[in-house]
Order: structure tokens, then sequence, then C-alpha cells
């Protein structure tokens, strides 16, 4: 009975276990990860432009390498997402529509421009550090399928980070024009990274339910937390200054102050309205129609080849 699906539901969240794809779960669970997943996808695919402006002008073929296994990683990383969403019954083709038509977003931080080469060292220190902090707990999400995609994504991710951080120590350890770079990159890339682990815990629709069923281990505000105390000493250690005069160790929290975040910007940018969202979007689109005839060709042969069998 029904009662009794629910029961199971319920008695396995509570004692820490998997829910897998062929058990019952109520539909708002299946909703709000369907939703997630599919916005963690969507992030990494956008996630990509980014970057990949800097593969052609990458300054060695070395840097050149990293970074185009980074951006493929990341393309991984969404179809293995994708996949995720489809033992929920999502269809990709349906969520790529509503990518592209705004009706589902992707992470606020990829709507900002990487303007120089000390971007790409950047984003991989910050935001691939914040997606870190922001995805290990995902590896306990009650959910298996994400739980399990999680556990290899945070492999690669922690790569990503590593070579962010190497390539902003050689650059610190270049010319003064090069330390002006990182800094000045460090600068414009602090606050959006901040805002990746989302609003305010008091501002967060979907926090309390997501915490319920353990799709999310810790709130916003706690990752944040946790994110900043983290980068810190390694902004330090790098000789860069983090763009926060309030920013300052208490003890008595054995945490990091930090100052108030520009919320506005954020909802702007949600709304559309960040620097590069409608580039980000419009690129998107276009891949997806360029794309459309190698759609149709591996459909038709596949029909060609059922109607064979
Ligand atoms: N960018 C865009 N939208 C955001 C956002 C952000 N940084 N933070 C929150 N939102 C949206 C939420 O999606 C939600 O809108 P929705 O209901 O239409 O989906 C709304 O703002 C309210 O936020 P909530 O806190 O209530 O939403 P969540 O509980 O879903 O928390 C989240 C937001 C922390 C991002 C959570 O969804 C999450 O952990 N997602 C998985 C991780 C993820 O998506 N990371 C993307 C980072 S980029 C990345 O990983 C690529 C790597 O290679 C760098």
């Amino acid at each position: 009975t029904t009662e009794s699906l629910e029961t199971h539901f319920e008695r396995t969240i509570e004692a820490d276990q998997r829910i897998e794809p062929r058990d019952w779960v109520p539909e708002k669970y299946r909703a709000t990860l369907i939703r997630q997943i599919a916005q963690h996808a969507h992030s990494e695919i956008i996630g990509m432009q980014p970057e990949g402006n800097w593969i052609t002008r990458a300054p060695s073929l070395r840097r050149k390498a990293i970074l185009l296994a980074k951006v493929q990683d990341e393309a991984g990383h969404g179809l293995y997402l994708y996949s995720a969403t489809e033992t929920l019954g999502a269809d990709r083709g349906d969520l790529t529509e509503r990518l592209i038509s705004g009706k589902q977003k992707y992470s606020s931080i990829f709507n900002y421009p990487t303007l120089t080469f000390a971007d790409v060292g950047v984003i991989g220190w910050l935001v691939d550090g914040a997606a870190i902090c922001n995805q290990v707990p995902l590896c306990r999400c009650s959910y298996g399928p994400y739980a399990r995609a999680m556990i290899r994504i945070c492999k690669e991710e922690s790569f990503h980070q590593r070579q962010g951080y190497e390539l902003l120590m050689t650059m610190m350890r270049g010319t003064a024009a090069q330390r002006e770079m990182v800094q000045e990159a460090t600068n414009r890339w602090w606050w959006p990274s901040l805002m990746m682990f989302g609003p305010p815990d008091g501002d967060s629709p979907n926090t309390a339910q997501s915490m319920a069923w353990k799709i999310k281990r810790h709130t916003n505000d706690e990752l944040r937390q946790r994110f900043v105390d983290m980068t810190v000493p390694q902004a330090e250690a790098l000789g860069v200054t983090l763009p926060d005069p309030d920013l300052r160790w208490n003890a008595e929290r054995g945490s990091y102050d930090f100052g108030e975040i520009d919320w506005s910007e954020f909802k702007e940018v949600l709304r559309g309205n960040g620097p590069c969202n409608a580039q980000r979007v419009a690129h998107r689109k276009r891949a997806h129609d360029e794309g459309a005839w190698v759609r149709e060709a591996a459909a038709a042969h596949a029909r060609k080849h059922r109607e064979a069998a």
C-alpha cells in the first residue's frame, strides 16, 4: 500500500540509506531532484564557455592542454548529471529546451566575463574551490544516482582546483604585471564566488525540505562560511588580498567574519541581467541548433538498426 511505500521511503532517508530509481518516492522529492540536478548539469555545460574562451589563447602548450582537459571534464560532468535526471524520468531534450528558454537556471557564476588569462587560474582556485565545498556533501545525498555521480565529479574538481592554484602560484612568482593580473582577477571573482552558494538561509525556499530529505546536508550559509574559512589562508599563501575590508578572524566563532554580500547583484544576475547572460544562452542555443543534424542522423541510424534487428 502507499502507506508502506511512504514508510519505506521515510525509513530509508532516516537510516541515511540511498533511494534508488526503482524505489517509490513522493512526487515533490522527484521534482526537486530533477530541478537541482538539471540546473547543476546546465551549470557544467554553460561553465565551459568562460574557460573555452582561453583555449586558443593559452600562453603555452602545457596550459592549453590542461585547460582543454578541464573543459572536457565539465562537458562530461554535464552529461553525467543529465543521465542522473533521466533516472528520475526527465528528458534531456526537454531540459535543454528549458535552459535555452530561460525556464531553468544555471549557476550565476558563469555570467561573468573572463578578461585575462589570470581568470582561468582564479576560476580554478575560487569557482572550482566553491564547487568542491558545495559538492562534497552531495556525495552523501539520499538519491543514489546523484550521490554516485558526485563522487566521480568531486575527484575531477580537485584536479581543476589544483591546476588553477598552481597557475596562480606561477604567475605570482612572475612579473609585477602578472601579480597585478592575479589580484585584479581575484577582485572580480571573489564576491560572485560567495554568491554561488545561493541566497542566505532565510531567503532559501528549498533548503528546509532539501535538508529534511537529506538532499542537502548543510545549508547555503554553512557551506559559504566553510568556503571562506578554507580560502583565506590560501589567499595569504598566494600573496593576494581578498576584496573585503570586513574580513577578519573571529576567535569566538572559530571562523572568519566577512562583509555583506550584494544580494541585489545576485538577484539581477538570476533575472538574466548579469554581464554575460544573453551571450551564454545565445551561444548554447546556437550550438544546439547547429547540432540538430547530428541528433537527427543518430536517431535515423538508431531507427534503421531497430528495423533491421
Ligand atoms: N545561481 C543560479 N541560481 C541559483 C543560485 C546560483 N548561484 N543559487 C540559488 N539559485 C536558485 C535556486 O536554483 C532556486 O531557484 P529554483 O527554485 O528555481 O531552482 C533559488 O535560487 C533559491 O535558492 P535555494 O537556496 O532555495 O535553492 P537550492 O536549495 O536549490 O540551493 C544550490 C541552490 C546551493 C545551488 C543547490 O541547488 C545546489 O547545491 N546545487 C548543486 C550544485 C550546483 O548546482 N553547483 C553549480 C556550481 S557550478 C559547477 O558545479 C561547475 C563546476 O565545474 C564549477
